[in-house]
C-alpha cells in the first residue's frame, strides 16, 4: 500500500469500526476525517498526513514528562518480559509493592495505603466504595452519600458519574447511583451569580431535587475582590449540605484540589483548611481527587501538598505514569485503612489490571524522570511565565478570564466582557464546535474547546514545556480568537 491508500484505509476503517469515546460519530463523513495521531516527541505529535502540532494537553492531562521517552519504554519492555502479568489479588509482585512504598512518601499527613486501579473513574469508585465500608465497620452504616461540585468531572463508572456534577453528561444514563448531592464550585469569575438554589440533590429515579441554602457569609452587594470572604461561603455550601442531608448520611466529600470542567477553578485561600474542619465536626471523609492535579501539574506531586490540607483519601491517575502505560490508584490514610485491617474483614473490590506490573514499572521511571529532571521545580519556576504569556490574551474582547495555577490553566470567552455575559447554546456550539477546536487544531495546536460549564479553552502542556511553547500557543490562540471574534 502507498502512503494515499494507507491514509484512506485508516481512515475508512476507523470509521466504520472504531468507537471513539464521547464522540460525535454523525459528524465523520467523506469530507471529514478522523485526526489520526501517529507520533509524538516531547512537546509536538504528529499526524498521519505528517502535520506537527504543540500539544498543548499533555494528551488528556496525562503526558507529564513529554512525548517519545525510550527510557519509560524500555522499563515496560524490561518488566514484560521478566513478569509481564500478575494480579495483586492476595498475592503481590515488587513493583506494585515499589510504587505503593514511594507513592506513600509523596503524600501529605499519614495517606500511606495504596489501592491500584487502571484508570482515575475507577479510583473514584474505589474511594466511594471503601468510604462506604469504612462507615459500615465503624459503626455508623447510614453514612453511604457523597457531596461533590457543581460541573466537576468524576468519571463515567455509574458512582463516579453519580458524583460528576454535570447533569448534560448523566441524563442518558439515569437512574444512577443514589444519592449524591452537588454544592458550588469556586468558580470566582462568576462568584456573584450564585443566588437561589445551590443544593441538588440526584435521585435513583433521576429527580432532581433542589433546595435554597442559606446564603451564609455572602454579602448583599456580592463578594466584589474578596476572595476569601467567597471561599468561607463556598466551602460554608458543603457544610449547609451536610446538614441539610443528615451528617449521618453523608460519607465523603470528593473535591479536586482545582477544578477542571468548567475551566480551572483554583480554591480560594483557606478554602481547603475550612472543609477540612467542617468534614471533621460532621465525620465526613474528604477525598482529594487528583486525577488531573498530582504529579507535577501544580508544581507538586499532590495538589493537597500545594495547597496545604490533608484529605482522608486521595484519588490519581493520569501523570503517574505519563501514560506510558495504563495506571490509577486510591491512596487512603492510616485511620481509614485502620478498620480494614482486623480480623477477616476485606474490601470485596479489585480490578484485573488494577497495579499492572508492567504499568508500575513504568510509573516508577516516570517518578524518577520527574525528580531527575527537577519537573515540579520546573513548573514552580516557570508557572509565572506561562500565566504572564497567556493573560496577553485579555486585550481580545473575546477572552473573559485566565485562571489556573501550574501549569494548568483555562481560559474563558464571553461574548460581552463587560457585562461578562456569555454565549447562548447555539452560540457556544457554534464557536467551540463549529470553529474553534479545528481551526486551533488546523493552526498546529492541540487543546481543547470546552463547553461543560461556560465556554472554555483548557491548556495543560507536558511539563517540559518553557517559554518558547508558551509563546506559541499564545501566538496560536490568538490569531484564532481574533477569527473567531470576526464570527460574532
Ligand atoms: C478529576 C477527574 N476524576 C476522574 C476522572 C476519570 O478518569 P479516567 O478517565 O481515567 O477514568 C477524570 C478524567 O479526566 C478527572 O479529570
Amino acid at each position: 500500500m502507498d502512503q494515499r491508500e494507507d491514509y484512506d484505509h485508516l481512515q475508512k476503517a476507523g470509521k466504520e469500526h472504531l468507537w471513539m469515546h464521547f464522540s460525535r460519530h454523525g459528524v465523520y463523513d467523506d469530507a471529514h476525517d478522523i485526526p489520526v495521531i501517529v507520533k509524538g516527541d516531547g512537546m509536538y505529535i504528529w499526524d498521519s498526513r505528517g502535520k506537527r502540532y504543540l500539544d498543548g494537553l499533555a494528551g488528556l492531562f496525562v503526558v507529564q514528562v513529554g512525548h517519545g521517552r525510550h527510557e519509560l519504554a524500555e522499563a515496560a519492555a524490561k518488566q514484560a518480559s521478566e513478569l509481564a502479568f500478575f494480579p495483586i489479588w492476595t498475592f503481590a509482585h515488587p513493583m506494585a509493592i515499589a510504587l505503593a512504598e514511594r507513592i506513600s512518601t509523596y503524600t501529605p499527613g499519614d495517606l500511606n495505603r495504596v489501592f491500584f486501579t487502571t484508570g482515575g473513574g475507577e479510583a473514584v469508585e474505589t474511594a466511594w466504595k471503601a468510604a462506604k465500608q469504612y462507615f459500615k465497620l465503624t459503626g455508623k452504616p447510614n453514612k453511604t452519600k457523597a457531596i461533590s461540585r457543581q460541573i466537576a468531572y468524576h468519571g463515567t463508572p455509574h458512582g463516579a458519574l453519580s458524583i460528576t456534577g454535570i447533569p448534560a453528561l448523566k441524563e442518558a444514563f439515569e437512574p444512577l447511583v443514589p444519592t449524591t448531592v452537588h454544592v458550588p464550585n469556586t468558580n470566582f469569575y462568576r462568584a456573584d451569580e450564585h443566588a437561589g438554589p445551590a443544593v441538588t440533590s440526584w435521585f435513583a429515579d433521576g429527580r432532581a431535587s433542589s433546595g435554597e441554602t442559606a446564603e451564609t457569609d455572602r454579602p448583599a452587594a456580592g463578594f466584589g475582590d474578596d476572595l476569601e470572604a467567597f471561599g468561607r461561603w463556598a466551602a460554608d455550601q458543603i457544610e449547609e449540605a451536610i446538614i441539610a442531608e443528615g451528617p449521618d448520611t453523608v460519607a465523603a466529600v470528593f473535591l479536586e484540589p482545582v477544578q477542571n470542567a468548567g475551566g480551572c477553578f483554583p480554591p480560594p485561600p483557606g478554602y481547603f483548611q475550612r472543609v477540612r474542619e467542617i468534614c471533621d465536626r460532621h465525620d465526613v471523609l474528604l477525598v482529594s481527587d487528583e486525577v488531573i492535579c498530582a504529579f507535577g501539574r501544580l508544581g507538586d506531586m499532590f495538589g493537597s501538598n500545594r495547597y496545604g490540607y490533608v484529605p482522608d483519601m486521595i484519588t490519581c491517575a493520569k501523570g503517574l505514569t505519563s501514560g506510558y502505560s495504563p495506571l490509577a490508584a486510591m491512596i487512603a490514610s492510616d485511620r481509614v485503612m485502620e478498620p480494614f485491617l482486623q480480623g477477616s474483614t476485606s474490601f470485596a473490590h479489585g480490578y484485573t489490571f488494577g497495579g499492572h506490573p508492567v504499568s508500575t514499572a513504568v510509573a516508577m521511571a516516570n517518578l524518577d524522570i520527574i525528580e531527575r529532571e527537577k519537573l515540579n521545580e520546573h513548573v514552580r519556576d516557570n508557572e509565572g511565565a506561562f500565566r504572564g504569556t497567556l493573560e496577553k490574551l485579555l486585550d481580545l474582547d473575546i477572552v473573559g478570564d485566565v485562571r489556573g495555577d501550574g501549569f494548568f490553566y483555562g481560559i474563558e470567552l464571553v461574548k460581552d466582557k463587560a457585562t461578562k455575559e456569555t454565549f447562548s447554546d447555539a452560540e457556544s456550539e457554534k464557536l467551540l464546535r463549529g470553529f474553534l477546536s479545528k481551526a486551533l487544531f488546523d493552526h498546529g495546536l492541540y487543546c481543547r474547546a470546552d463547553d461543560r460549564g461556560d465556554p472554555v479553552i483548557q491548556l495543560s502542556p507536558p511539563l517540559i514545556a518553557d517559554q518558547s511553547h508558551f509563546d506559541e500557543m499564545e501566538q496560536i490562540l490568538r490569531s484564532v480568537l481574533i477569527e473567531a471574534q470576526g464570527l460574532l
